[in-house]
């Protein structure tokens, strides 16, 4: 694996493979890679020649400068592990190679980015749309593949390359779970034993919904899973949302495409986590 620190050196490199061409995928991500982000590489793989994977902890899309500093860094071993599922180039640059000094610019995206999870982070789509806009012109990637994990992410990142007319197809991977049902995540590494087995209820309620999906019964489904949520100890909700799958408003029973997406507090750790229903 070819590995980068500087914009200049990628880029070159890059646009040398493209003038052969290769078709470049692309899958941003903050590393302390789990098998979900391993995922998203070994899918890139299949639907391109060359998989770049940039690993940059992004300050910009952290609201909380706690949660940037204990973000986990394992630089070593995701090296490890993207040669292990055969990414071909690593970027993984540092803070003052990605940004000038003291940014102030923002894309306005729109409402999508003031709901659910931009509520409870304020600015935080403004960092990743920051972040992402400077990557994908860094790669100039053909596709770039992002996790359901984040739906609204995909969401958002869909809406920037709309708006901009960027020259980029997304491909959204299915979340990749622990065997009790877990979503993982970077942060999983911060919940205690018993932090771990209250969190199953995030995976537990959303499954339950989807099973019980009745489009005349959103809401009563929707409290049913607050108080589900709720009732957990060492969980602290913040959001259960049955929501138009494209614009993340609350879904009536006309809605065509829905899912259910949560975020709660777990001991120290918050965790996110959605269902596709339809
Ligand atoms: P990060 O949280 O590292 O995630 C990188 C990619 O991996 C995202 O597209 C995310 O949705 C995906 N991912 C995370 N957990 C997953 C899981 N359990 N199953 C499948 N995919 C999963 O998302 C970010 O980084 C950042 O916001 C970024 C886009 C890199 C911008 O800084």
């Amino acid at each position: 694996m070819k590995n980068f620190k500087k914009r200049a050196d990628l880029q070159q490199y890059i646009a040398g493979l493209r003038a052969g061409g290769a078709v470049i995928t692309f899958v941003p991500t903050m590393g302390a890679l789990h098998r979900g982000h391993l995922s998203l590489i070994e899918q890139a793989k299949v639907l391109g020649d060359i998989v770049v994977c940039s690993i940059f902890v992004n300050p910009t899309q952290f609201n909380d400068p706690k949660d940037l500093e204990i973000y986990p860094r394992p630089i070593l071993d995701d090296i490890q592990k993207l040669e292990a599922v055969g990414c071909d180039i690593l970027f993984n640059p540092e803070v003052s190679e990605m940004y000038a000094g003291n940014e102030k610019w923002h894309l306005d995206i729109g409402e999508l980015e003031g709901l659910l999870e931009g509520k409870f982070r304020p600015g935080h789509y403004q960092g990743v749309t920051q972040v992402v806009f400077k990557l994908f012109n860094v790669v100039k990637p053909d596709i770039a593949l992002f996790g359901q994990k984040d739906y609204q992410q995909v969401l958002v990142i869909k809406r920037m390359i709309d708006l901009l007319s960027l020259p980029v197809k997304i491909e959204m991977c299915p979340i990749s779970r622990e065997e009790d049902g877990l979503a993982m995540s970077s942060r999983n590494i911060h919940l205690t034993p018993r932090d771990r087995q209250h969190a199953l209820i995030l995976s537990k309620t959303l499954n339950k919904v989807n099973q019980h999906f009745d489009p005349e019964k959103i809401d009563e489904l929707k409290q049913l899973a607050e108080a589900d949520i709720t009732a957990e100890p060492g969980v602290a909700l913040a959001y259960f949302e049955i929501a138009d799958g494209d614009t993340l408003l609350p879904a009536n029973k006309n809605t065509k495409s829905i899912v259910a997406l949560v975020a709660a507090m777990v001991g120290k750790t918050r965790l996110i986590d959605n269902v596709i229903i339809r």
